[in-house]
Protein backbone atom coordinates (compact mmCIF):
# COMPACT_ATOMS: atom_id res chain seq x y z
CA UNK A 1 0.00 0.00 0.00
CA UNK A 2 1.02 3.51 -0.53
CA UNK A 3 2.27 5.80 1.89
CA UNK A 4 -1.06 8.49 2.59
CA UNK A 5 1.43 11.23 1.96
CA UNK A 6 1.24 10.24 -2.19
CA UNK A 7 -1.87 8.46 -1.58
CA UNK A 8 -4.33 9.44 -5.13
CA UNK A 9 -6.76 6.34 -4.60
CA UNK A 10 -9.72 9.32 -4.31
CA UNK A 11 -10.60 12.64 -5.25
CA UNK A 12 -10.19 14.26 -2.13
CA UNK A 13 -5.92 15.00 -3.42
CA UNK A 14 -6.65 17.20 -5.97
CA UNK A 15 -8.14 19.78 -3.29
CA UNK A 16 -5.53 18.92 -0.66
CA UNK A 17 -2.34 21.55 0.52
CA UNK A 18 -1.46 18.84 2.98
CA UNK A 19 -1.99 14.77 3.93
CA UNK A 20 -3.02 15.25 7.33
CA UNK A 21 -1.31 11.94 8.75
CA UNK A 22 -1.79 10.97 12.22
CA UNK A 23 -0.68 12.76 15.57
CA UNK A 24 0.55 11.66 18.83
CA UNK A 25 1.77 8.40 20.06
CA UNK A 26 2.23 6.26 17.00
CA UNK A 27 2.67 2.96 19.70
CA UNK A 28 -0.51 4.35 22.06
CA UNK A 29 -3.30 1.73 22.79
CA UNK A 30 -5.55 4.26 22.12
CA UNK A 31 -6.99 5.88 18.83
CA UNK A 32 -9.01 8.74 18.51
CA UNK A 33 -10.92 8.81 15.15
CA UNK A 34 -12.54 12.19 14.06
CA UNK A 35 -14.34 13.24 11.23
CA UNK A 36 -11.97 14.64 8.42
CA UNK A 37 -9.40 17.09 8.30
CA UNK A 38 -10.63 20.77 8.33
CA UNK A 39 -8.95 24.29 6.68
CA UNK A 40 -6.47 24.63 9.62
CA UNK A 41 -5.80 20.82 9.40
CA UNK A 42 -5.12 21.19 5.80
CA UNK A 43 -3.16 24.10 6.11
CA UNK A 44 -0.78 22.60 8.95
CA UNK A 45 -1.17 18.54 8.10
CA UNK A 46 -1.92 17.42 11.60
CA UNK A 47 -5.24 16.53 12.97
CA UNK A 48 -7.74 18.76 15.06
CA UNK A 49 -5.71 21.62 15.15
CA UNK A 50 -8.71 23.88 14.41
CA UNK A 51 -11.66 24.93 16.63
CA UNK A 52 -12.12 21.69 17.23
CA UNK A 53 -9.13 20.56 18.51
CA UNK A 54 -9.32 23.17 20.85
CA UNK A 55 -12.26 21.45 22.39
CA UNK A 56 -10.38 18.22 22.68
CA UNK A 57 -7.41 19.44 23.91
CA UNK A 58 -8.85 21.04 26.62
CA UNK A 59 -10.85 18.25 28.03
CA UNK A 60 -8.12 16.32 27.44
CA UNK A 61 -6.35 18.57 29.67
CA UNK A 62 -8.54 18.72 32.02
CA UNK A 63 -8.85 15.42 32.38
CA UNK A 64 -4.89 14.63 32.82
CA UNK A 65 -4.57 13.12 29.48
CA UNK A 66 -1.20 14.15 27.29
CA UNK A 67 -2.40 14.62 23.90
CA UNK A 68 0.95 13.05 23.28
CA UNK A 69 -0.11 9.62 24.77
CA UNK A 70 -2.99 9.18 22.01
CA UNK A 71 -2.67 8.44 18.77
CA UNK A 72 -5.10 10.71 17.01
CA UNK A 73 -6.30 10.55 13.03
CA UNK A 74 -9.37 10.80 10.99
CA UNK A 75 -11.72 8.68 8.89
CA UNK A 76 -10.12 10.54 5.57
CA UNK A 77 -6.66 12.06 5.50
CA UNK A 78 -7.48 14.84 2.90
CA UNK A 79 -10.14 17.92 3.13
CA UNK A 80 -13.48 17.46 1.73
CA UNK A 81 -14.27 20.60 -0.37
CA UNK A 82 -15.88 23.14 1.98
CA UNK A 83 -15.69 20.83 4.99
CA UNK A 84 -18.59 18.61 3.87
CA UNK A 85 -18.69 15.30 5.26
CA UNK A 86 -16.50 12.68 3.39
CA UNK A 87 -18.52 10.49 1.00
CA UNK A 88 -19.06 6.67 1.36
CA UNK A 89 -16.45 6.20 -1.58
CA UNK A 90 -13.61 8.32 0.02
CA UNK A 91 -13.70 7.03 3.09
CA UNK A 92 -13.71 3.16 1.67
CA UNK A 93 -10.63 4.54 -0.65
CA UNK A 94 -8.71 5.78 2.71
CA UNK A 95 -9.60 2.42 4.90
CA UNK A 96 -6.40 0.82 3.95
CA UNK A 97 -4.66 3.23 5.34
CA UNK A 98 -7.29 3.82 8.19
CA UNK A 99 -6.59 0.06 9.05
CA UNK A 100 -3.41 -0.10 9.30
CA UNK A 101 -3.11 2.88 11.60
CA UNK A 102 -5.65 1.23 14.05
CA UNK A 103 -4.72 -2.82 13.96
CA UNK A 104 -2.41 -2.80 16.76
CA UNK A 105 -4.66 -0.17 19.46
CA UNK A 106 -6.08 -1.53 22.06
CA UNK A 107 -8.74 1.01 22.36
CA UNK A 108 -10.52 2.93 19.76
CA UNK A 109 -12.36 6.04 20.02
CA UNK A 110 -15.16 7.30 17.19
CA UNK A 111 -15.58 10.86 17.58
CA UNK A 112 -18.75 11.58 15.77
CA UNK A 113 -21.33 9.70 13.52
CA UNK A 114 -19.20 9.82 10.61
CA UNK A 115 -16.34 7.77 12.28
CA UNK A 116 -18.77 5.56 13.65
CA UNK A 117 -20.25 4.50 10.60
CA UNK A 118 -16.68 4.57 9.13
CA UNK A 119 -15.39 1.72 11.60
CA UNK A 120 -18.72 -0.19 11.94
CA UNK A 121 -19.95 -0.61 8.62
CA UNK A 122 -23.55 0.50 9.18
CA UNK A 123 -25.35 3.75 10.49
CA UNK A 124 -24.99 5.03 13.75
CA UNK A 125 -27.57 6.61 16.26
CA UNK A 126 -25.43 8.26 18.75
CA UNK A 127 -27.73 9.13 21.24
CA UNK A 128 -28.59 5.55 21.40
CA UNK A 129 -24.54 4.12 21.56
CA UNK A 130 -23.03 7.07 23.00
CA UNK A 131 -19.87 5.49 25.16
CA UNK A 132 -21.36 2.22 25.27
CA UNK A 133 -18.07 0.01 24.98
CA UNK A 134 -18.59 -2.30 21.70
CA UNK A 135 -16.00 -4.05 19.50
CA UNK A 136 -14.64 -4.06 15.94
CA UNK A 137 -12.87 -6.37 14.31
CA UNK A 138 -9.97 -5.28 12.45
CA UNK A 139 -8.01 -7.47 9.97
CA UNK A 140 -8.93 -9.93 12.12
CA UNK A 141 -7.97 -8.64 15.73
CA UNK A 142 -11.10 -7.51 17.90
CA UNK A 143 -10.49 -4.05 19.51
CA UNK A 144 -12.48 -2.33 21.94
CA UNK A 145 -14.62 0.69 20.59
CA UNK A 146 -16.35 3.29 21.70
CA UNK A 147 -18.67 5.67 19.98
CA UNK A 148 -18.95 9.49 21.32
CA UNK A 149 -19.90 12.73 20.14
CA UNK A 150 -17.55 14.85 18.04
CA UNK A 151 -15.59 17.37 20.06
CA UNK A 152 -18.15 20.48 17.43
CA UNK A 153 -21.07 18.83 18.71
CA UNK A 154 -20.03 20.27 22.23
CA UNK A 155 -19.42 23.72 20.87
CA UNK A 156 -23.57 24.12 21.99
CA UNK A 157 -24.43 21.29 23.44
CA UNK A 158 -23.12 20.80 26.81
CA UNK A 159 -24.27 17.02 27.22
CA UNK A 160 -22.14 16.18 24.35
CA UNK A 161 -19.35 17.35 25.56
CA UNK A 162 -19.81 15.89 29.23
CA UNK A 163 -19.83 12.34 26.74
CA UNK A 164 -17.16 13.06 25.19
CA UNK A 165 -15.16 13.92 28.14
CA UNK A 166 -16.34 10.51 29.73
CA UNK A 167 -14.93 8.93 26.33
CA UNK A 168 -11.44 10.85 27.68
CA UNK A 169 -12.24 8.91 30.81
CA UNK A 170 -12.53 5.72 29.33
CA UNK A 171 -9.67 6.69 27.50
CA UNK A 172 -7.20 7.17 29.71
CA UNK A 173 -8.28 3.72 31.96
CA UNK A 174 -6.52 2.03 28.69
CA UNK A 175 -3.24 4.51 28.91
CA UNK A 176 -3.03 2.76 31.98
CA UNK A 177 -3.45 -0.34 31.35
CA UNK A 178 -6.53 -0.84 33.60
CA UNK A 179 -9.24 -0.52 30.20
CA UNK A 180 -11.98 -3.11 29.81
CA UNK A 181 -14.62 -2.65 27.42
CA UNK A 182 -16.62 -4.77 30.14
CA UNK A 183 -15.44 -2.87 32.80
CA UNK A 184 -16.56 0.88 32.70
CA UNK A 185 -19.76 0.88 33.66
CA UNK A 186 -22.19 1.16 31.10
N1 LIG B 1 -10.24 18.31 12.64
C1 LIG B 1 -9.90 17.04 12.39
O1 LIG B 1 -8.73 16.70 12.25
N2 LIG B 1 -10.88 16.15 12.34
C2 LIG B 1 -12.16 16.46 12.50
O2 LIG B 1 -13.00 15.57 12.47
C3 LIG B 1 -12.47 17.80 12.73
C4 LIG B 1 -11.49 18.72 12.80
Amino acid sequence: MSSPRDCAACGLCRGRTNVVCPDGDPASPVAFVGEAPGQKEDEIGRPFQGRSGKVLDKLLEEEGVPRSSMYITNTVKCRPPGNRVPTAEEMSACLPHLEEELQERRLIVALGRTAAKDLLHREVKLSEEVNRPTTVTIRGRKIDLVVTYHPAASFYNAKAKDALREAIRIAKTYLEGRGNASSTGN
